[in-house]
Formats: structure tokens, sequence, C-alpha cells
């Protein structure tokens, strides 16, 4: 979306929209405006439209107001953000390629008008490139967004909150692709491609590499695919030099069938964003990249595609792991532990981060226990934990903390390896989150978000229309913003 900011109104705008606090109505408003306002009862509640028209000169404009409940709500940022999805949603598609929004008298501030902006951006989003037969009344005609009457300093406000919106776009992007378009290979094409420019060290391991390393966990996962797998690592030193790096962990499964112990045939298409926790360590780096984020930073990215065929892992097999440590796979489904087992092994040994953020899609128990609110985070360190939780309702990206302990990692004990790969029915996620903390060592901060009921809607949200949120940028971008840059 083209976004700019002006003066004045442009001459032949055809659609303008105003904003309203809860119970008030911009006083520049008609007569018809004003009536017709409380005809429809509007209020002025987070994202509620009116609409109606306005002459101007020889012109008639639509005129759109909407509600951005009261002032001084602590959720005002969200609720302005609401505001703006609710003007791309309903005049996306009406045939109109400019909205200007009239600022003028809705006395925000800069940082609250960039979220205005940031909530139209969002939401315009679409990704419609396989869809070559779009009734004209179904595309996206929605392409310019003209800012007028904006206080001093929205247009700096809005540049940085645009990088955010870049972060979640690319998530969105790379979660939205299907998985003959997007697997590891063309998973870190499309992140070198992205990152070009910007400064940031991409290092990428491919299979032989692994092998070397020893990387027996994650490669076993990949072995029944024609892709090869693939570790990606993006580097970003914006803070003081050897200080030690966050890093952030995403699972990359490209695509989850299961493997041998084969998924059901219904909804198994929603394992193509199995890899939306890489998805969110990408577009959360490209967030922190883009804003030249004061702090020292690494993206790992472990990425591989479940399949079953002659070659796949089995159940029953024993892996061994970069760390050493033995699997006994007992469900080749559990897959998404064994590729950040040796994931979170590397990053703590190759660059000795003071903490460890993982994002996985690791449990559909996590969609069971916390439904589409709150991701689940699991956490040997209360600092972390809170620091998560507080980032976590500043951004938007919720997240609820759930118990870990020795009862539950007792029940991953094997008799032929030093674990298996599934606890049992009970507490799923939290022995999945279990096994991974097995990789972590003793000492260095680390939290697990299970993000399975988070990247991927069945119906619009805050900011976006089915399909992928982009869940987890906003949250590794306000985390780092907080905790890590002075
Ligand atoms: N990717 C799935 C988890 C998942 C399921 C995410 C549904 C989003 C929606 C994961 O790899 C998986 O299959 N987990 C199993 C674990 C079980 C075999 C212990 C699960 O949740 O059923
Ligand atoms: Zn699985
Ligand atoms: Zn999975």
């Amino acid at each position: 979306m083209h976004i700019q900011f002006s003066q004045t109104r442009p001459q032949a705008a055809r659609l303008i929209a105003q904003i309203a606090d809860k119970g008030k109505l911009p006083s520049s408003l008609s007569r018809a405006m004003r009536e017709g306002a409380e005809a429809a009862r509007f209020k002025g509640t987070p994202g509620q439209v009116f609409d109606g028209f306005e002459e101007s000169g020889d012109t008639v404009a639509r005129l759109a107001i909407v509600g951005a409940g009261m002032p001084d709500a602590e959720e005002r940022l969200a609720n302005l953000e609401k505001a703006g999805a609710a003007l791309a949603a309903k005049y996306q598609s009406i045939g109109v390629e400019e909205l200007v929004l009239d600022l003028s008298d809705a006395g925000l501030s800069a940082q609250e008008a960039a979220h205005v902006v940031l909530g139209i951006r969002l939401r315009n989003w679409r990704y419609d490139i396989y869809r070559t037969k779009m009734k004209d009344e179904q595309k996206v005609t929605l392409e310019t967004l003209t800012i007028v009457g904006a206080p001093d300093g929205a247009e700096d406000a809005w540049t940085k909150a645009g990088h955010l919106a870049d972060g979640i776009e690319f998530t969105r992007e790379l979660v939205t692709e299907p998985a003959n378009i997007l697997y590891p290979e063309s998973f870190v094409a499309r992140c070198r491609e992205r990152f070009e420019g910007t400064g940031a060290e991409i290092v990428v391991l491919d299979d032989d590499q692994m092998e070397e390393l020893g990387m027996g966990s994650l490669l076993s996962v990949g072995q029944g695919s024609a892709r090869g797998s693939r570790l990606l690592a993006i580097r970003w030193n914006g803070g003081k030099s050897g200080e030690a790096p966050t890093a952030f962990v995403g699972k990359g499964v490209t695509f989850d069938s299961g493997g041998i112990s084969i998924k059901p045939g219904a909804g198994m298409e929603d394992m193509k964003w199995d890899m939306g926790g890489a998805g969110a360590v990408a577009g959360g780096m490209l967030a922190l990249v883009k804003r030249k984020a004061k702090a020292n930073i690494i993206g790992v990215m472990g990425l591989v595609e479940n399949m079953p065929d002659g070659n796949a892992l089995r159940p029953s097999d024993v892996v061994t792991s970069m760390s050493g440590q033995t699997i006994e796979v007992l469900n080749t489904d559990a897959e998404g532990r064994l590729v950040l087992a040796d994931a979170l092994h590397w990053v703590q040994q190759e660059h000795e981060p003071a903490r460890i953020v993982d994002f996985a899609t690791l449990t559909g128990a996590m969609i069971v226990a916390l439904g589409h609110e709150y991701a689940g985070v699991f956490s040997n360190d209360d600092t972390l934990a809170g620091d998560l939780a507080a980032a976590g309702t500043k951004s938007g990206d919720k997240v609820w903390r759930m118990p870990i302990g020795p009862a539950y990692d007792k029940l991953l004990d094997s008799p032929i390896a030093d674990m298996k790969n599934i606890g049992g029915r009970a507490a799923g996620s939290i022995t999945a989150a279990q096994f991974l903390q097995r990789f972590i060592a003793d000492g260095t901060p680390w939290a697990h978000c299970d993000v399975a009921g988070m990247v991927w809607s069945d119906k619009p949200g805050r900011t976006w229309g089915k399909g992928a949120t982009g869940f987890g940028v906003r949250l590794i971008d306000t985390l780092i913003a907080e905790t890590a840059e002075g």
C-alpha cells in the first residue's frame, strides 16, 4: 500500500475518513452527517463505521466516520488500529483507489496517528497472487492512503511503525505460501532477498553441513522429504560490540504431513503453516533490522519438510542429536521438537546467547488449552517470562504462562534412549516444552512460545483478514524495544 502525507485534501478525493472518539462527532460534520450518524446509532466505539456523503465545491465524496473509543482508554493504540483496520476492511474492494484520512480535528498524538495508519495498512494486506480469475468486486482496489491534517511528527512515527508492518507482512506472506512453493531452500532464498542490503548477516547450513555437526535429530525429520533441510541464521549486531545476543529460534516445518505417523486427511492443508514459528522469527528480525534496533540479536530457523516415504523416519527409531543426547522417536508427528532440539543446541554453542525465546506451532493441545487468544509460554526464568507477558500486553500479541517442572519432565524417560519424543496424552503442550528444555544449558534464560493457535485465523481479527495473522512479530519487536535497547 502506498502511504503519503499531504498538507491539503486531494482535489478529486472520492473517499474521506475521519476519526471520532466515543460520544464525540467531529465538529466539521454537516447537519446531514451529524443527524445521520445519530439515526444510525453511531457511538464512536472502536471500529464502528458510519458513512454518508459530503459536498465540497462541485463534487460529492463519500465520508466515513470511524469510532476510536475513549481517548484515555488503556488500549488506546489498539483501538486506533482497530479503527484503521475497520476502514480498510470496509473500503478495500469498493472500486476506490485512494482513501484520504483527514486527522485535522481528531486531536491525536503523532504515535496515535501512526497506529491508525498501521491498522489500515495491516488490514489492507492480501495475498492474491494465485487468483487469476477474481471478479472485479472481489479485487482489492484500495492502493493509496493519503493522510492530511496529521499532527507534528506523525510522518516519523509512521516510518518506524512501517518497519513493523514490513515485518508482519513478510511473516504473513511466508505463512500463506503453500508448501510446493515454500520449502526449506525457497524459504532461505526469500529471506536472502528480503534482507539484502540491510546489513544483517545470513548463515545457512545445508544437509551435509548439518550432518557434519551431528544434527541427527533435525535431519531425521527431513529424511523422508524430496526437499533438503536447512538451518538459517540471521544475525543483527546493533548493540554494544561483544554483548551476548538475544536469540530467537523458530520451528520451520514447511509442511507437516505427520510423516509415517501420518495425519488424517481432513485439515491436513493447515500444516502448510507449520513454519509459523520460523515465519515469526524471520518477520521479527526484518522489523528489527529495518529499524536498526540498538541490540544484538540472532534469529535461527530450523527448516524441514515432514513427509512419509521409503526413507522416512519410523516410530521406534533412535536418533542422536547434536547435543549427544539420544531420542527414541515414538511418533513422527511430534517432529517440531526434534527440529528445535538441534537448532537450540546450535545457537547456544555458536552464539552463546544471553537469553533464548523460541516460537513454534508445536502442539494441537495448546489450542485445546488456550484457543486463539493467547500463545502459551513456558520458561525457566521468571524475568524473561514476565518480560514476554508485558511485551504481549503492550503489543497485542498476548501470551499466557504455563507450568513446567521435573514431574512433567519424567514423562519423557525412555527405556532405550535418553528420552522419547512424546509424553502421552496428558499435558501434551507441557511435555513438549519439557523436551525442549532438555536442550537448554542450565542457567540460560529460555522461553518457549507455543503459537499453534495464533499464526492462522479462520475469521477476520483485529488487524487481519482470514488467514495468516503475523503473530509473534510485534512480540519480538516489543520485547527487544522494552528490554534490550537501553
Ligand atoms: N504441527 C503440529 C501441531 C499443530 C497441530 C499445530 C494443529 C497447529 C495445529 C505438531 O507437529 C504435531 O503434530 N503435534 C502432535 C504431537 C503429538 C503427536 C504428541 C499433536 O499436537 O497432535
Ligand atoms: Zn507434527
Ligand atoms: Zn508440526
